[in-house]
């Protein structure tokens, strides 16, 4: 099988390690929705060694994904499960049944529509322990305003790819993360443009 990789994962892995060290170094366990190339997962567990880590994807990923991780033979990263954040919702799935003290998700809001976004909320909202945080990485707009160029001319790149992409307005996920009982706890500036929106489950 082909390995799949991930550039932008490849350069963004170490600078939200560094910026979720504390968050991680006092973290169990860890549900990752969208795992994608499962380089975070991987990554993330080979520095922080007492995580066990959940990944996840859509089925159409799942068998790549499966054997990315399988052959990194890193300690602490569990079979990944399938999960589609939309289905959940009908389907009433999470793709397990654990409760976690930390949740993450990396460039998934801007490739979801924003119904799947509110979905993805939801699923974190019934896996989250009470006062554990759920980390969503990636570019968002501020006030209705690209923080960047590059970001402008990406968002106008997706849109025309699927109309239902497109980067996310912080405050209007803010407001989605709000419906479900998570309080914005950091708002972290990142390396390209990008942002670490960290949540705090209030139950
Ligand atoms: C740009 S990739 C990011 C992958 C990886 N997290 C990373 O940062 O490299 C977007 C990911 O979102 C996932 N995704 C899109 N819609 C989804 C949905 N409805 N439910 C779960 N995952 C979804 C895709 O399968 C894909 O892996």
């Amino acid at each position: 099988m082909e390995h799949p990789f991930s550039p932008s994962a490849d350069r963004n892995k170490e600078a939200i390690g560094d910026a979720l060290q504390q968050y991680l170094a006092n973290a169990s366990n860890v549900f990752e929705i969208g795992s994608g190339t499962g380089q975070h997962a991987i990554y993330l567990c080979d520095r922080f060694k007492h995580l066990q880590w959940q990944p996840s994807e859509q089925v159409m990923h799942l068998e790549s994904l499966t054997y990315v991780i399988e052959e990194a033979a890193v300690s602490g990263i569990a079979a990944p499960v399938e999960l589609d954040v939309a289905v959940s919702i009908t389907e009433e799935t999470t793709g397990t049944d654990e409760y976690y003290s930390f949740a993450f998700s990396s460039n998934t809001a801007h490739i979801m529509a924003i119904d799947e976004v509110a979905a993805m909320f939801q699923v974190i909202q019934r896996r989250l322990q009470a006062k554990a945080f759920f980390a969503l990485y990636g570019p968002f707009k501020i006030d209705g305003v690209h923080t960047s160029d590059g970001n402008a001319e990406f968002d106008a790149n997706l849109r025309s790819q699927q109309p239902h992409m497109g980067i996310r307005d912080k405050a209007e996920v803010e407001s989605l993360a709000t419906d479900c009982g998570l309080e914005l706890h950091r708002d972290i500036p990142m390396p390209a443009n990008n942002r670490i929106l960290l949540w705090r489950a209030t139950g």
